[in-house]
């Protein structure tokens, strides 16, 4: 059984350069792999509503979605750090609103830690949130729930101005009181240098190669989100094509009666065949 990792282990990784492993999840199943497979934090993200339930963009998003699918991973990786994502409109209004809408999704779910997006503009969401006794990752670059503001899903912190406002808003998310800070689609000489001055570790998501973890969308690892595919997603495998082909054939025995066989069948008990024939004849 692997031992669950905490906090201060995420923190003695990154001084030991050792790096961080790190995935979504958004079902029992999925959880069941990650932790199988050793993964070190998994994040249940919004993107749910992009990978599951098809929506656009993550707005649509709601708490009860991430209360159902936070405890479903919850249950198949019991022993691994899980972070459950605050979806739009659970902390932005007040940071009242934000500290009642973390205690809810933690104490539903039983979720190691939060994570919410945003740099300067949310640090008091984070300070009353991080004072409340939860754990907060912080979530700057590309961040999905503004994306409208940033003009698309498009890679941030391309020039040295808006490289160096990412670094106000990491140490700034770092002041806060945040575990840690996932840094989405920058340079990797922008991941390097925000994962140089904090001390907290910084996980990237087309983060590059400098920071002190990676996080990849499971759909997008997978081969299960079909929709686009960011530059900086790597396919271990392609499991919509294996998925199809193999509901495929299915489909082809059923109408060819090749499905079911014999071994898919229950058996009568012995002589019941025969007594229920007799039966049957009697009337
Ligand atoms: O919801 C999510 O999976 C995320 C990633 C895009 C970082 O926030």
């Amino acid at each position: 059984m692997t031992q669950k990792k905490t906090i201060l282990d995420f923190l003695k990784m990154k001084a030991n350069a050792e790096p961080i492993s790190f995935v979504t999840a958004y079902d029992y199943p999925m959880a069941t792999f990650a932790e199988r497979a050793g993964l070190d934090m998994i994040l249940v993200g919004d993107s749910v509503g992009m990978v599951v339930y098809g929506y656009e963009n993550t707005l649509p998003v709601t708490m009860e979605q991430m209360i159902y699918h936070t405890e479903a991973v919850r249950r198949g990786a019991p022993n691994t750090f899980v972070v459950g994502d605050m979806p739009f409109a659970s902390y932005q209004s007040s940071s009242e609103a934000a500290v009642l809408s973390a205690m809810e999704l933690v104490k539903k779910t039983n979720c190691d830690a939060i994570k919410l997006e945003g740099g300067v503009r949310v640090v008091e969401r984070i300070k009353a949130i991080s004072d409340a006794g939860i754990p907060v990752m912080g979530h700057i670059g590309l961040t999905p729930q503004s994306s409208s503001q940033l003009g698309g899903f498009k890679a941030q912190g391309r020039t040295a101005e808006s490289a160096l406002q990412l670094l106000e808003d990491a140490l700034a998310v770092e002041k806060a009181g945040a575990f840690a800070l996932l840094l989405e689609a920058v340079p990797p000489e922008v991941g390097g240098l925000i994962s140089s001055r904090l001390s907290i570790p910084v996980l990237g998501i087309g983060g590059g190669d400098r920071v002190d973890g990676q996080l990849l969308i499971v759909g997008d690892m997978l081969g299960l989100f079909e929709s686009f595919t960011p530059k900086f997603v790597k396919k271990y495998t392609d499991l919509a094509s294996i998925i199809t082909a193999a509901l495929t054939h299915y489909r082809d025995d059923v109408k060819n009666r090749r499905f079911p066989e014999d071994i898919h069948c229950y058996k009568m008990a012995k002589g019941e065949s025969e007594r229920l024939q007799a039966m049957l004849g009697d009337k």
